[in-house]
This record gives C-alpha cells, structure tokens and sequence, in this order.
C-alpha cells in the first residue's frame, strides 16, 4: 500500500428493487452483519484511514446501520455511478491521494484484493478490478488492445454482440487517483442506453489525456459477487459462511458438518472447539478453547470460557465461565453470568444472574435477577417470583445453600449462606445463615381413605369417606 493516504467511497444510494423488501438492500444480514457493514469493515482492513457512503434510497435506515465514523453523503439525482462518486466532491474537498470505490452491495471483496488494487494505482490515474467469469451477462465488458493494455468498459446494455461476447468483466470496484478526479468527473456524458452518467467512462476520459489506466484481475472471482435478489443473498451467504468456517478449521476447530454451522465474522473461536450441526455463533461471540457447542446451540453475543459443553441451548448476551455445563434446551438471557465450573442443566432460564464457581441449577428451573453464590444447589423446579407485575425484584442465595425441588422465592427475599430450604416451599422472608427456611402445607394423612375395593372395584369418593367417618 503506498503512504499516500486512502479514502473509500461506498455507494449505496440505488433502491435494489429485486430484492422486493421494504428495507434497502444494503442492510439485508448475511451471518447477521448488514451487506454495508461488512463492505466497511473490509476497506478498514484494507487500510482505508476515512470511509464516506453515498446514500440515497431509504438514506436514515442505511445510515443508522453503519459503523460509527463512517460519514454519509445524500445524493439527490441518481442518474448513474459516475454522478454518485461526484456527490463526494464537497466532503473530499482538500483530499488528496487515492479514492477506493466499492459498493454496499459487495460484501466479499477480501481487504487484501482492495490493498493489492490501491498497489496497483499508484501512480495511475485509475485502476479497475476486473474478474474472468463464465456467465458474463449484465456486467460491464472489459476491452483491451493487442498489448492487453485496458482501452474500455462497454455496459451489457450498449454492447455491440461481439462485445457480449468477452468473459473479462468489470466488478464495479475502482481505485482513483484523487488528483484530477473532479475534472474528469465532469468531463463524463450520459449519451448511453441508459442516459446514465457511467464511473465506467472514466477509462476513455483518462485515455484521452494519455493517462495510464491500470487493472488488477481477481484470482477467486466470487469475491465480486454482489446482491441484486434473495437468491443472490442466499448465494453470498453461504459463500461467506464457507470462507469463515474454513478459516476457523483451519485454526483447529472441528465443525462436524460445515454447511450447517454459521459463524459471525465478528466472533472468535479457540483451538479444539468442537461444533455440532445447526449451531449459530453470532454477533461478537468469542468461544474459548476446547468448548463445545451444539446440537441446535444459539450463541448471541456471548462468552463462553475454555472446556465449556453447551448443548441445544440459547445464549444472549451471556458470560459463561470455564468447563461450565448448560443444557440440553437451556435459555440464558441478556446478563446472565455463569461462573467457572457451573452448571444449568435441562429446560432451565436464567435472565440478568450470576451463578457462582460450582453452583449447579440442574433442572426446569427460573432464575431472574438473581445472584446465586458458589456451591449452590438449586433444586428442581425451583423459581424465583421477580416480578410482581410493574416492579422486578432481587432474589440472593448465600454461599452452600440448598434450595428444595419446587421452592418459590418470592423476591425481594434473601436465603443466607449455606441455609437450606424444605423442598415446596414459598419462601417470603429472608432465610437467616444457615438456617432450615419451611414455607409449605402441613401434610394430612386420612387413614383408611381408600375403601376396601366392593365387588365392582370402586373406589369411594371423598363425600362418602366424611359421611362414614360420622358414622352416617
Ligand atoms: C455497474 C458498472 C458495470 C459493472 C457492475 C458491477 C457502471 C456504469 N456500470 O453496473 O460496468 O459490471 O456495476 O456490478 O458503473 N449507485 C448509486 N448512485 C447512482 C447509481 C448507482 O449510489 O446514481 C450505486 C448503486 O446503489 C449500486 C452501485 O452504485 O450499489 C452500482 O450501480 P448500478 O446502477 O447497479 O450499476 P450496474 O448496472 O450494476
Ligand atoms: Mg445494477
């Protein structure tokens, strides 16, 4: 990369209206990360020092899902490229050194394919990234002269048959010498099929004043694929999950059957991790070494520490310690925190808790807002009532308690440490240290209820059990 400084410029100002949605299309996820986000994130990775998008179609929606820093320029007239890179003009005034050009609908494109094109540009007045591809149809055509030396870009519209027929194609990625840029912009018309302004003209405009133009060509021709339908989407999707996924096996991660893992670009997965079928590692995630995750495992978010087995369960926004055990069919909530060695066993949900080192809640339990402390069993069943309806309250368990199978703990209620309490309770009252803490029915025992079954095996009801007992 030369030292000059680099500017990207993404344009997003079209209406992607095969994508029939109501959202602009740049924001449409794939592995949960908007089109534009990722396109950002690559020209950062490129070394780009500032990122402007041109944006136009659904303008506020496109800019609320970009990263913060990323500054955003309206473009009134959508009337072709060329006019969308020259809405910059203002926001670069005193800019120099190069414009790398991408679109928002690009998401593939690797940081060091844009760096090798800046390489390329240096000192230039415009590279091209240009790809060789089978199905050459609706892109813009690559033509060069006998020295291979790029002479123009034809669109498919205004291509002559022969033209049609060149499988040399150009991706729609640019990098710009800045200076000069804003003259030559002008100098493009829109005498074309389509009477748009075309960015593409720039190589004859260039040609005409003996400027060089150079051009890099892709050696995995996906990296241009864009998005203009849901198929599109679905095709860069698992594109993008295949390249993820190979990189982390790359680093020693075991994925037992690949296309049914999706992994985040954002996350990070450890060595020796093992990963199950339909299991979603997503948003900023970060899975530690040994852990393992899945069957049917939703990763949001969340942390899990080194030696870790999660098993179908969901995980938002979570901090899991080390060789801690959750599931099967568990779902940890926003704020929930499992120190090392806990355990959330079967059908239980955790929300906004910390679970202490070793404390075990091992079955069809609810646990909300609650700070548990190491080495406490809860029982099955057990829950805590945080919510009286307007107000949500605090439920603490003390170090070593043992809470009953079916207990309620009625919040705001504290049990002290290593306090038991009878299995059935609703505990109301704050349970001393160590103490037994009983909130339940005493039981009855009728004797003799069960009648001596008569010749037609009928049991009596409990009507005609009072009424003999009073000797009626
Ligand atoms: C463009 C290229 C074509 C190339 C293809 C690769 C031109 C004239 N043609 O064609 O050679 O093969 O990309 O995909 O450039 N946009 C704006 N404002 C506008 C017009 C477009 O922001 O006024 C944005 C669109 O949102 C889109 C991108 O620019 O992201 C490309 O525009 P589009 O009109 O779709 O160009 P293509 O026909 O795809
Ligand atoms: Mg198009």
């Amino acid at each position: 990369m030369p030292e000059d400084s680099v500017i990207a410029l993404i344009l997003a100002a079209g209406a992607g209206t095969r994508m029939k949605s109501a959202k602009p299309k740049v924001i449409h996820e794939v592995l949960g990360t908007p089109l534009i986000r990722l396109v950002v994130q690559s020209v950062i990775a490129a070394g780009c020092q500032r990122v402007l998008t041109i944006v136009g179609h659904e303008a506020q929606t496109v800019i609320e899902a970009l990263p913060i820093g990323v500054q955003s320029v309206f473009q009134h007239d959508r009337t072709g490229t060329a006019k969308a890179v020259l809405t910059a003009r203002e926001a670069l005034k005193g800019e120099d050194g190069y414009l790398l050009v991408a679109y928002g609908d690009m998401p593939l494109l690797r940081p060091e394919t844009l760096r090798l094109l800046v390489d390329v540009c240096k000192d230039k007045a415009m590279a091209v990234l240009t790809a060789s591809v089978d199905n050459p149809s609706g892109y813009g055509r690559i033509e060069r002269d006998a020295l291979g030396a790029i002479v123009g870009i034809i669109e498919d519209k205004d291509a002559t048959s022969e033209q049609l027929g060149i499988h040399e194609i150009n991706t729609g990625i640019y990098c710009f010498a800045l200076d000069g840029l804003w003259e030559r912009l002008q100098r493009i018309g829109n005498d074309n099929a389509q009477s748009e302004y075309y960015l593409t003209d720039m190589v004859e405009v260039c040609r005409a004043e003996g400027a060089e133009v150079a051009s890099l060509q892709l050696n995995d021709p996906t990296e241009a694929h864009g998005v203009n339908s849901r198929v599109q989407l679905a095709e860069v999707a698992a594109l993008l999950q295949q390249r993820v996924n190979a990189r982390w096996m790359a680093e020693g991660v075991t994925m037992l059957a690949p296309d049914l893992v999706w992994v985040s670009p954002d996350s990070e997965l450890g060595s020796d991790v093992v990963i199950h079928p339909m299991t979603f590692v997503t948003q900023k995630s970060v899975v530690g070494d040994g852990v393992q995750l899945g069957p049917s495992t939703r990763l949001v978010n969340s942390t899990v520490g080194a030696g870790s087995v999660i098993e179908e369960s969901k995980v938002v926004d979570s901090i899991i310690g080390k060789n801690c055990d959750v599931g099967p069919r568990s779902y940890l909530r926003p704020g929930t925190v499992l120190a090392d060695h806990a355990k959330v066993g079967a059908s239980v949900e955790i929300k906004k808790s910390v679970i202490g080192a070793g404390s075990k809640v091992p079955h069809l339990s609810y646990l909300g807002d609650t700070t548990v402390g190491p080495d406490v069993n809860v029982g099955a069943g057990t829950i805590t009532c945080n919510y009286d309806g307007e107000h949500k309250y605090p439920t603490e368990i003390g170090a070593g308690a043992f809470i009953g199978s079916d207990t309620m703990l009625v919040a705001p209620v504290r049990v002290g440490a290593g306090a038991t309490i009878g299995a059935g309770s609703v505990i109301t009252d704050d349970v001393p240290d160590r103490a037994l803490g009983l909130g339940r029915a005493r039981q009855v025992n009728k004797e003799g209820w069960v009648a001596a079954k008569g010749e037609d095996g009928r049991t009596r009801s409990d009507d005609e059990y009072h009424n003999e007992q009073k000797g009626a």
